[in-house]
């Protein structure tokens, strides 16, 4: 009887999906130092006390390498483990190689480090109209020794191999995942639709530009007997704001459709691919033996979802329209590297966005879930929007148990709001445990 019992508790864990918190942006001061001001030790004793299993953190590049090239400052961050350790929660880490600010939901300015953007202007992603976009070095970057005989890779995998270092045992035991960080918001995309110059729904701008990217799509027109194809990105995509009709593009039956539309769109998308591939090895190599999950994330860009050519994601350099898939290469490239996917947008439901959007928040999770267990990987969930409302919880709820139970339900963010309103905690608090019983 006892051993039977044993057995029903163990199905019930191992079905449970854990539910993680994210940190506020400013949980580390841009000195390196853990922030006294934000009641940290009660905060996360509250989560604890809810069944929360853990916290994900960014570990920002513009803090931990300020001061100088591999002068690495870690402190912030191994006290905040060793604070989550004493409280039993788990720590997720993000290796966010990408600029905070500027972007939904930032309240914080980190810039990469000043001696990684001073080497030039060359270094960024830039768009058709010659402006750089700061947030993330462009891919373009991966190879090049610009930095002292260093590439970005290199850079990349420097500050992994010295993080691993500075956290010694807490790596596998506090730290279980980290997340690598693969562009803007550390997400594996283009910065298509920067917020100073787009807003929602509009299709963004391909960013193609800069002088290294330029070379690289020249070589590869050349390559396909077509030079012609290879001076700078399509001229017919309109701006940031535009709408797919209104573009000779992204229109239905538009230029994405030719052979010249192919030829693009597979070589900006293949890029990205090749660039999760190379910097999630870096990962692999630095974090070997710890024991730890790598992670990469994929941005939930869901308005023209209901459209042929979903403009959108093709700006953002995922290759996916009507009929062609464009996340099965990736969920395959992190299947390659050890790496599972994690999605957004799971609060999302399609009658909360506008319809002259055409978005389908819901027929997204539903393809990257399908596409994730096809290739046999793992899959961990956020949500996109700050939410306090049952009816998020109910979607989050029924995204996760959709066609296969998620790994794992970051909820963003940790909040006063969250914590200290009766009303937001208790609803909080149901959710996990409804997870739980999952
Ligand atoms: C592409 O071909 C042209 C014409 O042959 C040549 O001038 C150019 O250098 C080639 N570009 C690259 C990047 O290989
Ligand atoms: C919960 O949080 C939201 C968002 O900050 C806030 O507007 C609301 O007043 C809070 N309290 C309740 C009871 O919903």
């Amino acid at each position: 009887m006892r051993s039977f019992l044993a057995f029903i508790a163990l199905l019930a864990i191992s079905s449970a999906i854990p539910v993680n918190v994210m940190m506020p942006l400013n949980t580390i001061q841009t000195d390196g130092s853990l922030n006294p001001n934000i009641n940290l030790q009660d905060k996360l004793q509250k989560l604890k006390s809810g069944g929360v299993n853990g916290v994900m953190l960014d570990v920002w590049w513009g803090i931990v390498e300020r001061n100088g090239p591999r002068q690495y400052d870690f402190s912030g961050y191994t006290m905040f483990a060793d604070m989550c350790s004493k409280i039993g929660l788990k720590v997720q880490v993000v290796m966010s190689f990408h600029q905070c600010g500027g972007n939904v939901g930032d309240d914080c300015n980190i810039p990469i480090p000043g001696w990684v953007r001073n080497v030039g202007s060359d270094i960024f992603y830039r768009d058709r109209e010659g402006h750089n976009d700061v947030e993330y070095l462009s891919l373009s970057m991966d190879h090049q020794q610009r930095w002292s005989g260093r590439t970005a890779l290199d850079m990349y995998h420097d500050m992994m191999a010295a993080f691993r270092q500075a956290m010694g045992s807490r790596m596998g035991s506090v730290v279980t995942e980290v997340q690598v960080g693969l562009g803007p918001c550390g997400e594996l995309r283009y910065p298509g639709y920067q917020l100073d110059r787009w807003s929602f729904p509009g299709v963004g701008e391909f960013q193609c530009y800069d002088p290294t990217m330029l070379n690289m799509l020249e070589s590869a027109a050349n390559n396909s007997g077509h030079a012609e194809w290879g001076h700078g990105g399509p001229g017919d995509a309109g701006s940031y704001n535009s709408k797919p009709g209104d573009t000779g593009f992204f229109r239905s039956g538009g230029s994405w459709s030719t052979p010249y539309g192919d030829f693009f769109l597979s070589w900006y998308s293949d890029a990205l691919v090749q660039h999760a591939s190379d910097v999630l090895a870096q990962a692999k190599s630095a974090f070997q033996g710890t024991g730890v999950k790598l992670a990469g994330k994929v941005a939930g860009i869901h308005w023209w979802f209901l459209s042929e050519s979903h403009a959108a994601e093709l700006t953002a350099g995922y290759y996916n329209t009507r009929s062609r898939s464009g996340y099965n290469k990736i969920v395959k490239a992190f299947k390659e590297a050890g790496a599972i996917i994690d999605f957004t947008c799971f609060e999302m439901r399609d009658t909360e966005q506008p319809s002259s959007a055409q978005c389908g928040p819901y027929e997204l999770v539903g393809q990257t879930l399908w596409e994730a267990k096809n290739v046999g990987i793992g899959y961990a969930a956020e949500n996109a929007l700050p939410r306090y409302d049952d009816t998020a919880y109910a979607t989050i709820l029924d995204n996760s148990v959709r066609q296969m139970k998620i790994d794992a339900f970051t909820y963003l963010r940790l909040t006063d709001d969250l914590i200290y309103n009766g009303d937001n905690w208790s609803r909080f608090a149901n959710f996990v445990g409804k997870m739980a019983a999952q």
